[in-house]
């Protein structure tokens, strides 16, 4: 998506702002605490309907009010579109695409592509399989919009199966319960397994690529398949019922992040950790932008710390011809003198953002 006007009320630590922005870069400036990331959290709430940085969605009406909003008007591949997100404390949010209301937060996403980048998303390298796992089920939602539901299902019938160990376990059924939901275990995770296989290996050259514009060499992406079968299940039979818990499967992989011999959820430095992040961001857009023929939006919260002068200035460069990148940082001088320049600088202070 392009975003071309950003209407906020309420929203954050803005009461009220009508700003207008730009193709190409943009800049958001200001001192610590101005409001740069409640900007790019709007702008990605606008576009996709939920905050890249809480769950908990009343933290984003400003305090003292009862609702706030994000509206954008903008383009996407072409098109003009207009989205508007109301969140009303204690109420949940609305939607609306267009004008019409929309039933889900899903429904803006299968629309409308955006792509952000905020420190928290370091944890994609640092944390436990769990997050990665997660991540890499999000990234197939967004680049393979058939699979979208896959690992919400493979999930759901994974704790059909739970529910009926413990069952067994509990004395309240029998084994014969237990049967149907091996089955869709394994087919699903079998499906699950592979398109996972599948995303990281598309994936994985672009990543190999941007991670080393950006100064990291040998980086790979790593994803075996390796489906859960009928046999390895059964043969795990009484040890699952024994835990209430399923020991084989999609639910249980890792996706290895390395460079070189190195997994850099261990070995790597925070600025390596962070240019991996970063990496896969860019090689998703890049990815996007050919599957979809236009980029995706590209919001990057306070990219530039942490990262040398050097990796800064291949940042910069490196930024995908065509797409609109929201990028944050304290300063203007932050941003290198020779990258490519801003197409719009924003002046962030608290409660207002202006064109400077
Ligand atoms: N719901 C809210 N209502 C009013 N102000 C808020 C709300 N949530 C956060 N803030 C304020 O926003 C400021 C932080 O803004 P942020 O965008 O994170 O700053 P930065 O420019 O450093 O990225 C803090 O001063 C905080 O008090
Ligand atoms: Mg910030």
């Amino acid at each position: 998506m392009v975003v071309a006007h950003v209407r906020l009320r309420d929203f954050r630590s803005y009461p009220a702002l009508e700003l207008d922005l730009e193709p190409g870069l943009v800049l958001v400036t200001g001192p610590n605490g101005a409001g740069k990331t409640n900007l790019l959290e709007a702008v990605h709430v606008g576009a996709q309907g939920f905050s890249p940085r809480t769950r908990a969605e009343a933290q984003l009406v400003r305090f003292d009010a009862d609702a706030g909003r994000v509206a954008l008007a903008g383009s996407e591949g072409g098109s003009r579109v207009e989205t508007e997100v109301t969140i009303v404390r204690g109420e949940g949010k609305r939607l609306r695409l267009n004008g019409a209301a929309l039933a889900s937060a899903e429904e803006l996403r299968a629309r409308l592509t955006a792509l952000v980048f905020v420190p928290d998303r370091l944890a994609v390298v640092k944390g436990g399989p769990l997050v990665r796992r997660a991540y890499v089920d999000r990234m197939l939602g967004r680049l393979e919009p058939v699979q979208a539901s896959l690992p919400g299902e493979y999930g759901r019938a994974l704790a059909q199966r739970n529910e009926a160990l413990r069952r067994v376990r509990a004395g309240l059924s029998s084994r014969d319960a237990v049967e149907p939901w091996t089955e869709r275990v394994v087919e699903l995770g079998a499906f699950l397994d592979r398109a996972r296989a599948g995303l990281v290996a598309a994936l994985a050259p672009g990543f190999a690529d941007r991670a080393a514009q950006l100064g990291l060499e040998e980086a790979e992406l790593r994803y075996e398949e390796e489906p859960p079968t009928r046999e390895a299940l059964d043969a795990r039979l009484e040890r699952d019922l024994r835990r209430g818990t399923t020991s084989v499967g999609p639910h249980l992989r890792d996706v290895a992040i390395a460079a070189g011999p190195r997994e850099l959820r261990s070995f790597g430095s925070q600025g390596e950790q962070r240019t991996a992040v970063l990496a896969l961001v860019l090689a998703e857009a890049d990815l996007q932008a050919e599957r979809r023929g236009s980029p995706p939006l590209l919001l990057l919260d306070d990219v530039l710390s942490e990262l040398d002068a050097a990796r800064r200035g291949a940042l910069a460069a490196s930024l995908p011809a065509g797409a609109q990148t929201i990028v944050t940082a304290t300063s203007r001088e932050a941003f290198p003198a020779d990258g490519p320049e801003p197409a719009l600088v924003v002046e962030v202070r608290p409660g207002e953002a202006r064109r400077a």
